[in-house]
């Protein structure tokens, strides 16, 4: 088991500090497999659904790594004026600053900034729609980033939407029970999803929509980039695939 415990921690510890480990070649990788998967893209549709139905003028997104749901959300809702992605890691937003230049900007100011969650580089009251996709997991106080965006968040208007695993539900097919109770032991917050609701309430926020996705990562290409396992951990089997439940929230502003 030690090889499956050095890859599954490499794998989750990465995205807690990104560049320092060296990571950003193997997290981009899984990132963009994760943005190509179908059952990631459908949460993630709902996710931007949900973030964009009031017709927000400004969006942060929390922990944006390359930048795509970002800049995907300049083709989804006419009226944003300002978007602004966060991440602590250079290495990642520079990926996403060189699509942002490929990018028509349709006359919408996008920052790409370098920083930390749990200190929000933006005025109080000042954005409309906050996305947190599968980033609280990996920071050290998931309560102060809330928080935070409850500090930031337009309070007549603002929506947060948050998503996160629930890795409680994470399976491997073909009798690797064993390795799929292990793997998520070395993300930093695992029980973010049986948290997230109270999280949310008690920064000050009125949940309004809850719903759970199922995702499937199948084959051990995939499998590899993303969870960091491999044959030799799963074995030869070639329809071997993972499944995890992502749990999305949205939330107002209750005053
Ligand atoms: C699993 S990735 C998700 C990236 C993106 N939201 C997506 O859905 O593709 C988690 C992201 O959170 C970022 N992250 C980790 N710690 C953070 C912190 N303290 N503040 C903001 N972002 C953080 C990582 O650098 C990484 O880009």
């Amino acid at each position: 088991m030690q090889c499956t415990q050095e890859a599954a921690q490499k794998a989750a510890t990465y995205y807690q500090a990104v560049d320092s480990l060296g990571g950003h070649f193997a997290v981009a990788q899984a990132l963009n497999a994760m943005s190509r998967n179908p059952s990631f893209k459908i949460y993630k549709e709902y996710l931007s659904a949900c973030l964009l139905r009031e017709g927000p003028r400004s969006l942060l997104d929390i922990g944006c790594g390359l930048g795509t749901d970002l800049l995907d959300a300049q083709n989804l809702a006419s009226g944003l004026k300002v978007l602004l992605g966060l991440d602590p890691s250079v290495q990642l937003l520079k990926t996403a600053e060189k699509r942002k230049e490929k990018q028509d900007s349709k006359g919408v100011a996008v920052g790409l900034v370098a920083g930390d969650a749990l200190q929000l580089p933006v005025g109080n009251d000042k954005i409309d729609a906050i996305r947190v996709d599968r980033c609280l997991q990996h920071v050290d106080a998931p309560s102060i980033v809330m928080r935070e965006c409850y500090r930031c968040i337009n309070p007549t208007e603002g929506v947060i939407v948050c998503a996160e695993p629930d890795w409680s539900t994470f399976a491997i097919s073909h009798g690797n029970d064993q390795l799929a109770s292990e793997w998520p032991s070395n993300i930093l917050n695992r029980d973010i999803a049986q948290q997230l609701p109270r999280l949310i309430t008690d920064s000050g926020f009125q949940i309004t929509n809850h719903r759970r996705f199922r995702v499937e990562v199948a084959g051990l290409r995939d499998l590899s980039v993303i969870f960091g396992l491999s044959s030799a951990m799963l074995g030869d089997e070639p329809h071997v695939a993972a499944t995890l439940d992502i749990l999305v929230i949205s939330a107002t502003c209750s005053s």
